[in-house]
């Protein structure tokens, strides 16, 4: 079956997020939907997927014309999608057979039939084995990984009737063997001839699974070529519409005093009896695979968990790890992995989440707050990190993924704190603001901030650190000099290797 979207247009207020977007797939392939962030690929997926009902343009089905304004009739057309956040599609408090079985269920109530408890269970074992998955069905999908809970939303989208599968940055909070096996499921069912259409920041992923490619820019078409007739630098440059050089930026940084002194830290089991220091104008990294305990270590540092043991040390002085309130006064940052859970208020405005940490820096006397001041700030940082929105006093919920990201990083880069923690911090942003993140990181350690940078991605651990700690199983295995390592001996210790 062909897919063809035509001149696709969209507005919300005071953003046109499409113009005149042309998309055509057909079933059997693999499809990657590429660009910046706020390019609009969500927007044009949801378009497909019935979210959105004032969107001009047309939509064919092998020629004929279908009416997508809800839902419920695209996945009738067979249009299924696994959005980008997952933790809102999932229902915790059912089992992972009735979360499989949703839709139908759904139906059948409404229809007033009665249910089928066996028949339901059994349908969606069927299914599994079908995805050659061994989940219980009976377990209560709350007590899933964030990996088995996206696999049991690809699930329920081929429960019924499918023909294409959205795929929204599937890949982005998973493992390297979590990816493989999602790899593994969409190629059986692009040899099922469903159309799959995949969206991912990750280059190499597109390389890896992806038959042909669609670039957008700007809410633009850009550009469809087949994969094998693709460089990722020219990916690049269609999405960005530049070259871009390095991906990291040039460092030449004189260390300074030790600055952060951490021994014995742990937490648990999963942060275990682990010591290391961090000096002025210095870039350390956190390598581990996802799962590894960087997120717990970062959080044990920030006093963000009750049960932490042993003793940090900041400019020599020892820090009392009750409270992140506590970090913050002593002059800690952390930007969180889990950003949009807990980096940023999605309902309040771009300027009020990037002044949160800082307020201090915007009351005046008798603590009025100056707007003036914190408008200024805010256009600074939203240059700064190239956030794609319409103004300062815009929303958070209403920006693309990867800018809300950037609204996290920004917060905390204005806590003018001694030292920063970084968790994953590059997750879900585009190659160009990777490049800004990047920047700003260095301009940090380059007047003698000392930098915490956690990361599964060894490649940027190799880019931007000046020396790196392995983690494995919440304990660092091993300390390197990141001049004298490479990818290959990071992975061989985050591993396991000795
Ligand atoms: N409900 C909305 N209200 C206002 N603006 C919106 C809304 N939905 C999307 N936009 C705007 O449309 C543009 C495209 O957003 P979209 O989420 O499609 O980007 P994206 O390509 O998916 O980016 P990312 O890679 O960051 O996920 C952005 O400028 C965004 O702010
Ligand atoms: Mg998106």
């Amino acid at each position: 079956m062909m897919l063809h979207m035509k001149n696709i247009s969209i507005e919300f207020p005071g953003v046109r997020a499409l113009n005149g977007v042309d998309f055509n797939t057909a079933t059997g392939r693999v499809h990657a939907l590429i660009g910046a962030n706020g390019a609009g690929k969500s927007t044009l997926m949801k378009v497909l997927s019935g979210a959105h009902d004032h969107y001009t343009g047309g939509i064919q089905l092998d020629g004929e014309s279908v009416e997508i304004r809800t839902p419920a009739h695209a996945q009738k057309l067979g249009i299924q999608t696994v959005y980008q956040e997952v933790d809102t599609a999932i229902i915790p408090s059912l089992t992972v057979g009735e979360n499989i079985m949703l839709n139908q269920t759904v139906q059948s109530l409404d229809n007033r039939h009665w249910m089928n408890w066996k028949q339901l269970f059994k349908q969606a074992e069927d299914i599994l084995k079908g995805m050659n998955l061994k989940l219980p069905v009976k377990k209560l999908a709350g007590e899933l990984t964030l990996a088995e809970k996206q696999l049991v939303l690809i699930a329920r989208a081929i429960s019924s009737n499918c023909s294409f599968l959205i795929l929204d940055e599937p890949t982005a909070p998973l493992s390297h063997t979590e990816t493989t096996e999602l790899f593994r499921i969409v190629r059986d069912l692009a040899k099922r001839n469903v159309g799959i259409i995949f969206i991912s920041h990750r280059m190499p992923e597109i390389f890896e699974i992806c038959d042909e490619v669609t670039i957008m820019r700007n809410g633009e078409f850009i550009v469809k070529k087949e994969t094998a007739d693709l460089e990722p630098q020219q990916v690049i440059e269609y999405m960005l519409g530049r070259r871009m050089e390095d991906q990291f930026p040039a460092r030449s940084n004189t260390l300074g005093d030790t600055l952060l002194e951490v021994a014995g830290l742990s937490d648990g089991d999963k942060v275990r009896n682990t010591s290391f220091y961090v000096k002025a104008g210095e870039i350390v990294g956190i390598a581990g695979l996802v799962g590894a305990g960087k997120t717990e270590l970062c959080k044990a540092l920030f006093g963000a968990s009750p049960t932490v043991g042993g003793t940090v040390r900041l400019n020599g002085k020892e820090l009392k790890l009750t409270s992140p309130h506590a970090a913050v006064k002593s002059g800690l940052a952390l930007v969180p992995e889990e950003r949009r859970k807990e980096g940023v208020l999605v309902a309040e405005s771009v300027s009020s989440n990037l002044s949160a940490v800082s307020l201090k820096n915007f009351s005046k006397l008798f603590g009025f707050i100056d707007r003036r001041s914190e408008k200024n700030t805010a256009q600074e940082y939203i240059k700064a990190l190239g956030i794609k929105t319409p103004s300062e006093s815009a929303k958070v919920e209403n920006l693309s993924g990867g800018n809300q990201q950037k609204v996290a990083i920004g917060r905390w880069l204005l806590a003018d704190a001694d030292v920063y923690i970084f968790d994953e911090p590059t997750k879900g942003v585009d190659v160009g603001a990777k490049r800004d993140i990047f920047e700003l990181i260095a301009k940090l350690a380059a007047q003698g901030k000392g930098i915490i940078y956690a990361s599964s991605e060894l490649s940027e651990i190799v880019g931007i650190t000046d020396r790196v700690y392995v983690l494995y199983d919440g304990e660092a295995v091993k300390e390197l000099a990141t001049a004298e390592t490479t990818e290959e001996e990071l992975l061989f210790y985050s591993t396991g290797g000795r």
